[in-house]
């Protein structure tokens, strides 16, 4: 930074350090939480009740399946994690309180396509079938639910050697562009032909779960 006025010449502080690339802070949604669903709890059940009635909109199905179709392929495969996308504040017990709080669902994969997609495929995960059912699209929920440090400690216990998270986004897809974009993914330059989906861009960020110090266990004697 230049001085604008001799005054400040003379009293001249070392230069600020100027991030080069600006990362928006994603929106914070109070009471947003991801819930594991290969767990066999009261709440997991009433979830994995209500998903299969989600819906995208119309013309965003050539982007995404729904978890009607992605949650029973994910159970067969111990390298996926679905989860659901919950906003509320504590257990949910009632079904009626699922229906309303239950708002996206995602996938978690160990493998996937990350051969094809990235050069340690052993260090990676990959999001797919990410979605926000249509009537809860457009409050930030998006976002905030492929932000860190939601997604990454999700990652964190599903993954724990994960140091990146990647994702394929089709081409045309201006809304999950702007969502991904906001929640610090980037594109990798790289690209996936996805057949009948059509041609995608690899994007990814880095694991980011902030300092979670780990217990050390005494010294043997
Ligand atoms: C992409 C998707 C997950 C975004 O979820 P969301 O909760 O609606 O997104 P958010 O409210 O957090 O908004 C994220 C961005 O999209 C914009 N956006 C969301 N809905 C919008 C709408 N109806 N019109 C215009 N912009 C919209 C927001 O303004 C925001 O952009 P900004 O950060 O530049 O302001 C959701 O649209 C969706 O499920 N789409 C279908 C499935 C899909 O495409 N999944 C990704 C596959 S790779």
């Amino acid at each position: 930074m230049s001085a604008n006025t001799p005054e400040q010449a003379e009293t001249s502080t070392p230069e600020p350090f100027v991030p080069q690339v600006e990362v928006p802070e994603p929106q914070r949604v109070p009471g947003l939480r991801l819930v594991r669903l290969d767990r066999t709890t009261p709440e997991v059940a009433l979830l994995r009740e209500v998903l299969p009635r989600q819906r995208v909109a119309p013309d965003q199905r050539r982007f995404v399946d729904e978890a009607v179709h992605t949650l029973p392929r994910a159970d067969e495969d111990p390298e996926r994690f679905p989860y659901a996308i919950v906003l509320n504040s504590g257990t949910l017990t009632e079904r009626s309180a699922v229906l309303d709080a239950c708002v996206g669902f995602g996938i978690i994969d160990r493998v996937g396509q990350l051969r094809d997609l990235v050069d340690d495929p052993a260090d990676a995960v990959q999001l797919r079938a990410f979605y926000i059912a249509l009537e809860h699209q457009g409050r930030g929920i998006g976002r905030a639910a492929c932000a860190a440090p939601l997604l990454d400690l999700f990652v964190a216990a599903v993954a724990p050697r994960a140091t990146q998270i990647v994702l394929c986004l089709n081409d045309g897809n201006e809304l999950g562009e702007r969502t991904y974009s906001a929640a610090g993914f980037t594109p990798t330059g790289r690209r996936y032909d996805a057949g009948e989906h059509g041609m995608q861009s690899v994007l990814s960020r880095p694991v980011q779960t902030g300092y979670h110090p780990v217990p050390q266990l005494p010294e043997p004697r």
